[in-house]
């Protein structure tokens, strides 16, 4: 079945791919991979992290990377195989659809807020998961005012009220992160926000860009050139104009999980014993 993901991938993979490769670097650094080992990729999109799993696993390690876009998984297929990375196997179906035996790691970048139901697709990713094996969240968020992002979904909401934000950053925050890792019988062993500066030659090239991803390409579809003109128009004006350069740092929040009880590694603590009641280390505890 097509999806929306599918006439977005494309820019996709121009416009934003290439920036976000540092936050997924910092994923992989994080989640610390380990050479033989078996890591699911779910909604792996045109694949950045999937190569650098991939890399970090080497050849006697195994990726499988799935999406739900067809479009989305061929682009990654082709980037795997220009890779010449032979450990890699790419999926199109739902991030859900876990099977194959057992994972030593399960990694999601910027995918999860995508899914219907998050607690039901974090459940089916416990049960692949190895006793030691940890899952790796990178997801937007949390909200700040000056985030660009945020700016701009606010000029939608002040032009447009009945329009929801298209990417909704809430559960990146500490307590529901958690909240919704313990309803998956998971427990959450780091949290940590990460950033890097995005850059844009011009406003009018980063919302050029925001039209070709693909929530807001479905918002510019449903209304239209005109209205969501002046959704730019606003934006515009408050930074400055249209060809005023735009470089933030936007938060992105990257948590890990393990399975209650396990010994688990991960890069910031090596040997993490993770607590069986879900009780989260405060961030002055945890060394980066
Ligand atoms: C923002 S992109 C992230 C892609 C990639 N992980 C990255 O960080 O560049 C979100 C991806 O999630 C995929 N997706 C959305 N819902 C999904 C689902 N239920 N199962 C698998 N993939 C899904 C989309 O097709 C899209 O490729």
């Amino acid at each position: 079945m097509a999806t929306p993901w599918d006439n977005a991938a494309q820019g996709y993979v121009e416009e934003w791919m290439p920036r976000f490769v540092p936050y997924h670097m910092d994923l992989i650094r994080e989640v610390k991979l380990a050479p033989g080992q078996r890591v699911f990729v779910a909604a792996a999109g045109p694949g950045a992290e999937v190569l650098a799993a991939a890399r970090e696993v080497g050849e006697t390690g195994f990726v499988r990377a799935v999406d739900s876009s067809a479009m989305m998984a061929s682009i990654c297929r082709e980037k795997v195989e220009a890779a010449g990375l032979k450990n890699v196997e790419v999926l199109h179906g739902d991030a859900s659809e876990i099977d194959g035996g057992t994972w030593d790691a399960v990694l999601c970048a910027f995918g999860l807020w995508q899914l219907q139901d998050r607690v039901t697709g974090l459940k089916a990713w416990r049960k692949g998961l190895s006793q030691a094996g940890k899952i790796g969240i990178l997801t937007w968020g949390p909200t700040e005012e000056d985030d660009l992002f945020e700016r701009v979904a606010r000029c939608l909401q002040h032009c447009e009220p009945d329009v929801a934000s298209p990417n909704p950053k809430s559960f990146a925050l500490r307590d529901p992160m958690n909240e919704m890792f313990e309803k998956a019988d998971l427990t959450m062993v780091r949290h940590t926000v990460v950033r890097h500066t995005l850059s844009f030659k011009t406003a009018e090239a980063f919302i050029a860009a925001l039209k070709e991803s693909c929530t807001w390409r479905r918002v510019w579809e449903d209304l239209g050139d005109a209205r969501l003109g002046k959704v730019a128009a606003r934006f515009y004006g408050l930074v400055g104009g249209p060809d005023a350069p735009l470089a933030w740092s936007p938060p992105a929040t990257l948590a890990i999980a393990g399975v209650p009880g396990s010994e688990i590694d991960i890069a910031s603590r090596a040997s993490v014993r993770v607590p069986v009641t879900g009780s989260v280390p405060p961030p002055s505890a945890v060394k980066k």
